[in-house]
């Protein structure tokens, strides 16, 4: 049996609740058709936004959405998606697909979805391609109270009062596709930029610099040396790819080696958060900077028969599994991840919804998200696990014992939060083939009740058009026992949350 000690007196902090966020990039079906289909469309929608998908997106409180991309947004004219829809420029989108943006989901579309969702919108700027004057009259068309110029083009677009956007990003990936910048050229750009990223009344930016891809530990120790004190988080991205970049792998089609190989990959964030904040520490001891995760999530083989510039992916039970982990990842680490966001939303890489034309269905990672909602804004509370390393048998394979420093995974993955008295336990059965036996103790505290819903299934399982619910959460039985602890099972390759009252 494994023991889990959960400790509420011992908390890294509060978990932002943007660490739940999520990315939504002009790319494939994400913003057209998955979530923007236009006033005039059949499929039932708010002022062109999908309602059946701003509902779903609502239930799991997303509280944060990044936009317009991605390697999108270093191409991304922000002039050309606002004022009437018949004038606004065409575009190609070279990067994904070469397909033409009619620019009819703009600025302010994308603030009506975040309205509509009721999450805070972080946009990230153009530096690539774009200019400190773009970027800094967008910043002024969006926040800005004043009598100007730019301010009377949103008040003839039909918006009076400023937006107060908190969440800017100067720049994405500027040292791949965001102009293949040097840390050291990259870091006087940002100065540079976010000089003019004015705040404006009240509303305080959260500036955000272009920081490393996974393990480029260069990236962070330049940018945090020569501009760390003009930035109030820095970013990291890490996507969990099962094989090489050239083939990654079919989302539903793993065997049980790349099904722990997955594991083993998403884990090392854990590793990636630790060591980049040990080089941010240096630069700033206060911890004034935080970290932001705006990129993560699986990146499979695109589905067959799919545009490959369109990055349309399947999503499992182990698209679910990697979710779970690396949530329980972020959340112990929340004194100083600030803020992640998963990419992407709809339709594209690992996504909480698929469409199909009208129809829509729920992935198992969304109802990860669901099953974690209660940890936003919670209290984390510390937790021990006792109990088996993960992969026994499996860990002599070569490319698993090549990944990190770490001495891999344990079987059970956790998390815990308390908020107003009630504690939320996540836990997740990494095994493929194993259930597990948990026993669950709280601390100097007295259980008086306990809920819990489970999601479960074979690690290729997944919902289709035609059976939506064929991975969906259920009740679990868990008990209070006579010593004051939470005993339940684990299935293989399951995710628990628990909601215990003390
Ligand atoms: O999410 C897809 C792409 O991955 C983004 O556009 C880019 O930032 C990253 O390389």
């Amino acid at each position: 049996m494994d023991t889990i000690l959960i400790r509420p007196n011992r908390s890294a902090g509060v978990i932002n609740r943007n660490i739940y966020g999520h990315f939504s990039e002009h790319l494939g079906r994400c913003i057209y058709q998955g979530i923007f289909v236009g006033e005039d469309s059949p499929i039932p929608n708010v002022n062109g936004m999908r309602t059946d998908v701003v509902e779903a997106l609502r239930r799991i409180k997303v509280p944060a959405l990044r936009w317009p991309g991605g390697c999108f947004a270093d191409e991304y004219h922000w002039r050309d998606g606002v004022g009437p829809k018949s004038g606004r420029k065409r575009m190609v989108n070279t990067h994904w697909g070469g397909v033409v943006e009619d620019n009819s989901f703009g600025t302010g579309e994308f603030m009506e979805l975040c309205r509509q969702i009721g999450c805070e919108p972080y946009v990230n700027g153009n530096v690539g391609s774009g200019s400190v004057r773009e970027m800094s009259e967008w910043v002024e068309y969006l926040n800005s109270d004043g009598d100007s110029t730019v301010v009377r083009e949103r008040w003839s677009n039909g918006r009076k009062e400023p937006y107060g956007v908190k969440y800017w990003g100067v720049g994405n990936e500027n040292w791949g596709c965001g102009g293949n910048m040097r840390p050291e050229y990259y870091a006087d750009l940002y100065r540079q930029y976010q000089t003019y990223c004015r705040d404006y009344g009240e509303n305080r930016l959260t500036r955000i610099a272009c920081g490393p891809s996974a393990d480029d530990y260069n990236w962070t120790e330049t940018l945090m040396e020569r501009a760390g004190r003009h930035m109030d988080a820095l970013t990291l991205h890490h996507y969990t790819v099962p094989g090489t970049w050239r083939d990654k792998g079919w989302a539903a089609e793993a065997d049980e080696a790349k099904y722990y190989l997955t594991l083993e990959k998403a884990s090392l964030m854990d590793e990636l958060i630790t060591k980049h904040l040990a080089i941010m520490d240096k630069y700033d001891p206060e911890h004034r900077v935080g970290l932001i995760v705006d990129e993560w999530g699986c990146w499979h083989n695109v589905e067959r028969g799919t545009a490959p510039g369109f990055l349309y992916q399947q999503n499992t039970m182990r698209d679910a599994m990697v979710a779970a982990l690396t949530l329980n990842i972020f959340n112990r680490h929340c004194d100083r991840v600030v803020m992640a966001n998963l990419a992407q939303t709809v339709n594209v890489l690992q996504s909480v919804i698929l469409t199909d034309g009208a129809d829509m269905l729920l992935t198992p990672t969304y109802h990860v998200f669901d099953m974690y909602k209660a940890h936003q804004d919670a209290v984390e509370a510390a937790s021990e696990i006792d109990g088996k390393p993960l992969m026994n048998g499996l860990n002599d394979l070569n490319e698993l014992s090549n990944l990190s420093d770490s001495n891999g995974l344990n079987q059970t993955s956790v998390s815990a939060s308390m908020k107003n008295d009630v504690l939320t336990v996540t836990a997740a059965n990494l095994s493929a083939t194993e259930r597990v036996r948990v026993r669950i103790s709280v601390e100097d505290t007295r259980l008086k009740s306990v809920s819990s819903r489970i999601l479960t299934g074979g690690f290729n399982d997944h919902n289709t058009f035609e059976r939506k619910d064929a991975v969906a959460p259920k009740p679990l039985d868990a008990t209070i026992d006579d010593s004051n602890g939470i005993t339940l099972t684990l299935p293989p390759c399951s995710i628990a949350s628990l909601t215990v009252n003390g």
